[in-house]
């Protein structure tokens, strides 16, 4: 059977940083706190949306692959933020891109939601369906995010990240995957005011209910046992012993989280990639912005043993055993960066303010 390849990898992080210092301004809220239960120090807010970011990310990677966007059968985004929902981000990314050829699909499963698409369009390359896929993760979170809910304001950021998966008949490609929900508690992480759902007369005098709300130790207990959990399970699928694992790639939400998937899998931290310090939870976008970090640092050997694991709203998780290819160094690259933006990253959060309340020493 053809094998999949990711044979492109790229991301793209807006400029402008929100610290922890910054966010004492916003809330009750201090850097020892975030530092030591979160493991983030600093998040990017974007000023673009979700498809500008998408379409960088998924230039960067094509970039790498060698190919031109023509080559592409399908673009898959996962978001939970789309710029719209009519259209998808993925239809703005396939235009921005030129990408004449290919279908364009968004995929929701929140956190978890580039692993479902990583699955599926490897899923797709394998069966033979398509023979290229451009799979993206990009968010725009801070959109939906309360600056005076502590709860979360501290946690997410924006960002994106996009891989090339394509067809080959090397070896390696999905090893093991696993796709999980449990829809019975939704309500403990979401956006209530978000669908159609809501009641718009009621959400004009409660704009509160457009924020994520989150119950974090509710969260967190279930994020902890579904990453493990589906992350041996991976693993054996795919036949591996635990200690040929050669690199975890975790959804970048919480480094207690990390260091608890960690442990399940019996790996030392030197084999766990984190970079939740500077980006925050970019909810989608996490894992292939790591992906393509550490393989810029170096920390992908050609035909390592990755494996990815995510959780999120629905809530949903995801993990994958993946056998990385031959070739670990990109092929080309882009020069093309995101417009200028102007103002400090205050001026750049004043829309949220004033639509959910707060800002700076309220
Ligand atoms: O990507 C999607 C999946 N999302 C996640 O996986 C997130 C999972 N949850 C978490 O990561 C953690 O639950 C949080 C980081 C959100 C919270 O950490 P925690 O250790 O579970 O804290 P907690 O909510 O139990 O709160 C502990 C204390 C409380 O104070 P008291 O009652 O002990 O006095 C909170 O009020 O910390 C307080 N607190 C804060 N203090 C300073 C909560 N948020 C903050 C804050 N700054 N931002």
């Amino acid at each position: 059977m053809t094998n999949s390849s990711i044979t492109g990898w790229g991301k793209c992080l807006p400029p402008t940083v929100l610290t922890n210092h910054d966010l004492e301004a916003l809330v009750d809220t201090n850097d020892d706190w975030i530092t030591s239960r979160t493991g983030i120090k600093e998040r990017r807010i974007s000023h673009v949306g979700t498809s500008e970011l998408a379409t960088l990310a998924g230039k960067r990677a094509l970039a790498a692959a060698g190919i031109s966007a023509a080559d592409v059968d399908l673009v898959n985004v996962a978001t939970c933020t789309p710029d719209t929902l009519i259209p998808s981000a993925a239809s703005l990314v396939q235009n921005n891109l030129g990408a004449s050829n290919a279908g364009a699909v968004d995929q929701n499963a929140a956190c978890s939601g580039f692993l479902y698409s990583l699955i599926m369009a490897c899923g797709m390359v394998e069966a033979g369906v398509i023979e290229t896929a451009l799979v993206i993760g990009a968010e725009r979170l801070t959109y939906f995010i309360d600056f005076t809910d502590r709860g979360t304001a501290v946690l997410f950021g924006d960002g994106a990240g996009a891989v090339v998966v394509q067809a080959t008949d090397e070896p390696g490609g999905l090893k093991g995957s696993e796709m999980g929900s449990d829809g019975s508690v939704a309500d403990i992480l979401w956006s209530p005011g978000s669908g159609t759902a809501t009641n718009r007369v009621e959400l004009e005098s409660d704009h509160k209910r457009m924020a994520v709300s989150m119950n974090g130790p509710e969260v967190f207990k279930r994020a902890v046992k579904a990453m493990g959990d589906a992350s041996t399970r991976v693993v054996d699928q795919a036949g591996w012993a635990l200690d040929e694992v050669d690199i975890l790639i975790p959804h970048q939400a919480n480094t207690r989280i990390i260091d608890a998937t960690a442990r399940r899998l019996q790996l030392d931290s030197s084999k766990v990639f984190v970079n939740i310090a500077s980006y925050g939870n970019t909810s989608a976008a996490t894992i292939p912005i790591a992906l393509t970090e550490a393989l810029e640092a170096g920390r992908i050997e050609p035909g390592a043993k990755i494996v990815f694991a995510a959780f999120g709203g629905g809530l949903s998780w995801a993990a994958a055993a993946y056998e990385f290819g031959s070739r670990v160094e990109p092929l080309g690259e882009t020069d093309e960066e995101l417009p200028p933006t102007e103002g400090d990253v205050m001026s750049l959060l004043a829309e949220n303010f004033a639509y959910f309340g707060g800002g700076p020493n309220q």
